[in-house]
């Protein structure tokens, strides 16, 4: 099947589709046994990361499990600070751990020079996917959005409030602005090395993009997103690209507005109404099942796809969830979320 007759390219060019797409966020995981059986096998999370062969494997086991529509690269968004040039590692229970930038020193040691070589194993498991992927299964590549990005760099890790990543850019906005070009730079090129391997559509994650007020959003979030967006079209104008820039509220005006993207992702909290007569005429839609409903189950679960799907699926829309899949997801819900999707027909 041709890349353009896939129903995910479909829905982000604009078209309503009798019934829409459907993959999840962290569709591969430890809620899959054979992920944590993988992994233990891997020694750890990078090592997945890095070995082409593990890696086409862990994206390849829930499109075996459970039909979706879409495989995603199985990486991290994180991998790229670590090819400028920064430690990364991951502890268990601790999520990842970086050497926080301090200064404008730090950040003048990034470099790009290593950059597509050590990214070479990512490429590498994008083509083997890419080989072995059922026809009709798009495959998606993604790299986080330079604010997220950046949050991980300059915190050294997950944070609740940003308070470092926030001084720096409202006490130093130049030095933020240089930090933010060179994600930008790099990203774009990542992405476009990921087209080249074999993505057919992009996703960014700026899954920390509700912690901006509104005016840092534009300049930090959308703006920089916009700017990768923009440099991936210039060499490769079919590829859809879909922002997620989670938990923006209101803001989502602005990125439907703007409309540089062709999908929107939608965290749970955004009404499905508002989505439906605000944002969905100007884009296509992604979202946006509370990933805790997927741990509940039954009808908690049946009834909340349903009114998503009743709501959204009168135009471009992708089924996903508002976030990630988390751990202690019961496999069974997700085949059955799978069947709901797959089996409801727009009135
Ligand atoms: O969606 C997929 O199936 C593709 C793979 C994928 C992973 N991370 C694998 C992963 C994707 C798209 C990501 C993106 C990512 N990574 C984001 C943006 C999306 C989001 O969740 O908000 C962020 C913020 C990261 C950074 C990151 N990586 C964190 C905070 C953690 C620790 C949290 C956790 O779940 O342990 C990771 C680790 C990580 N990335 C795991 C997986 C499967 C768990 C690693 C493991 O222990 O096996």
């Amino acid at each position: 099947m041709q890349t353009a007759d896939k129903l995910l390219v479909r829905a982000l060019k604009g078209e309503t589709l009798a019934r829409p797409p459907i993959w999840l966020m962290r569709q591969a995981g430890r809620y899959l046994p054979e992920y944590r059986a993988l992994r233990t096998k891997a020694g750890s999370f990078l090592d997945l990361c890095y070995n082409p062969d593990f890696a086409v494997e862990v994206t390849l086991q829930p499109i075996r499990r459970f039909g979706f529509d879409a495989a995603i690269l199985f990486s991290d968004i994180l991998v790229v600070p670590h090819a400028l040039g920064m430690d990364l590692r991951f502890e268990e229970g601790r999520g990842p751990l970086l050497d926080a930038l301090k200064d404008d020193g730090d950040l003048a040691r990034l470099a790009m020079d290593q950059f597509h070589t050590k990214l070479r194993p990512v490429y590498a498991a994008v083509s083997g996917v890419r080989a072995t992927l059922p026809a009709e299964t798009a495959l998606i590549g993604f790299a986080g959005a330079p604010w997220t990005v950046a949050s991980y760099m300059i915190e050294g890790g997950s944070s609740r409030d940003f308070a470092k990543t926030k001084a720096w850019a409202y006490q130093r906005p130049e030095s933020f602005q240089r930090l933010t070009n060179l994600l930008v730079e790099a990203t774009a090129s990542y992405l476009i090395a990921q087209i080249e391997a074999g993505a057919e559509v992009l996703q960014l994650f700026d899954s920390w993009a509700g912690a901006l007020d509104h005016a840092s959003l534009l300049r930090w979030s959308l703006a920089p997103m916009k700017a990768i967006v923009d440099r991936v079209r210039m060499s490769h104008p079919e590829v859809p690209v879909i922002v997620f820039p989670r938990a923006c509220g209101a803001g989502y005006l602005d990125f439907a507005r703007s409309s540089f993207m062709h999908g929107l992702g939608l965290d749970s909290g955004v009404p499905l109404d508002w989505a439906f007569t605000q944002l969905q005429g100007r884009i296509a839609l992604q979202g946006n099942l509370d990933p805790q409903l997927l741990v509940a189950g039954g009808e908690a679960m049946t009834s909340a796809a349903t009114k998503i799907l009743d709501t959204l699926g009168q135009g471009p829309f992708i089924f996903n969830l508002g976030h990630g899949i988390v751990p202690e997801t019961p496999p069974e819900h997700v085949g059955q979320l799978v069947d709901l999707v797959k089996a409801w027909r727009r009135p």
